[in-house]
């Protein structure tokens, strides 16, 4: 609070010192170049595609178990987009199936690395196609020891309420390659420009960024925080009947949602809420029931019996006990 308001007291409200600092910082969290601040995570994505020129006539794989923001992206700027599926115990995007159903006009994928968890990089790099790496849910996990959001071509951060840390609303283009960065700064802001093209107006605003900056600084400790309640959920939920998040030697997980396997997810939300525990499907519906498509059966999988639990950093040590009790009751 006492951030946001110093910037109202300075009374420059739009773009401008403390997006630059956002920018500066987030991409030295991650060992990269300033991003490109954008006022949401949608918005990073469609200038991460036509950063990479990719439109009409091209395809874009993505997965189908997300939400629908990638696919909204690639609609935007007129590219096909193609679902693979996922896989149902990591809930992230199976490299087999990719490779299956790409073509010669791949462009690039979507790579999301959903709730937190890492994707498998190294098989999906091996394809030889540009991969955006949608960092949404995960920003601060790593993979192979180094910080998701330097794996891909290009990679977006989303900073809405509800992520890992917030502006409000808002998001973010990485990469490490400062030409791509330099298109899609010049994409994101329309005035006082020589020449016309079609641009945009995704800016972030100062006020948004100072929040952000606030949330950066307290970072580290808000991903120990939920890493220790994912460590006391592991401990309690073990006997139980339901899988829980997988994280291997080769990634870490910073937990933007702890997803059980359950038998049946909806009937088992209706149980907890009981106990005054609010549970959800992590994912609204899959692509492919919204396009409706089949043939996607580690994403009904997953919508069948993924479930939510509450898991952020202001939870309380009674709160985390009185979720664990509401699960064994549910599932024992
Ligand atoms: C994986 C993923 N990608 C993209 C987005 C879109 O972000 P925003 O809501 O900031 O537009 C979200 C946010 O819900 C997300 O979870």
């Amino acid at each position: 609070m006492r951030a946001v308001a110093g910037v109202l007291r300075r009374g420059a409200l739009a773009q401008g010192a403390e997006v630059e600092r956002l920018e500066a910082e987030t991409g030295a969290f991650v060992g990269l170049p300033p991003g490109v601040a954008v006022n949401s995570g949608t918005a990073a994505l469609h200038l991460a595609l036509l950063g990479l020129g990719i439109g009409p006539g091209d395809e874009v794989i993505l997965p189908s178990y997300v939400c629908v923001a990638p696919l909204h992206a690639v609609e935007y700027v007129g590219a096909a987009p193609r679902l693979a599926d996922i896989r149902p115990d990591t809930y992230n995007l199976d490299a087999a199936d990719v490779r299956r159903r790409c073509t010669r006009r791949t462009r690039a994928i979507v790579v999301p690395h959903l709730f937190g968890l890492p994707a498998d990089l190294d098989e999906l790099l091996r394809l030889g196609v540009p991969i955006i790496e949608d960092c949404a849910q995960a920003f601060g996990a790593r993979y192979g020891g180094r910080p998701v959001g330097a794996f891909g071509e290009v990679s977006t951060l989303s900073f809405y309420a509800t992520k890992l840390f917030t502006t409000g609303e808002g998001g973010m283009v990485l990469s490490r390659d400062r030409r791509l960065l330099a298109r899609i700064r010049d994409l994101r802001d329309y005035d006082e420009r020589r020449r016309h093209t079609m641009r945009f107006n995704y800016k972030l605003t100062d006020m948004q960024a100072a929040l952000g900056r606030s949330q950066l600084r307290r970072f580290p400790v808000m991903l120990l925080r939920r890493a220790a309640v994912a460590a006391r959920f592991r401990r309690g939920l073990a006997v139980l009947p339901v899988g829980l998040p997988l994280p291997d030697d080769r990634r870490t997980h910073v937990y933007h949602r702890y997803v059980v396997a359950c038998p049946a997810a909806a009937s088992a939300a209706g149980r907890l809420a009981r106990f005054g525990v609010t549970a959800r499907r992590p994912v609204f519906r899959p692509i492919h029931r919204t396009l409706g498509l089949d043939g996607f059966p580690g994403a009904e999988q997953a919508y069948r019996h993924a479930l939510s639990v509450p898991i952020y950093p202001a939870l309380t040590a009674r709160e985390v006990e009185a979720v664990i009790r509401a699960l064994q009751r549910t599932f024992a």
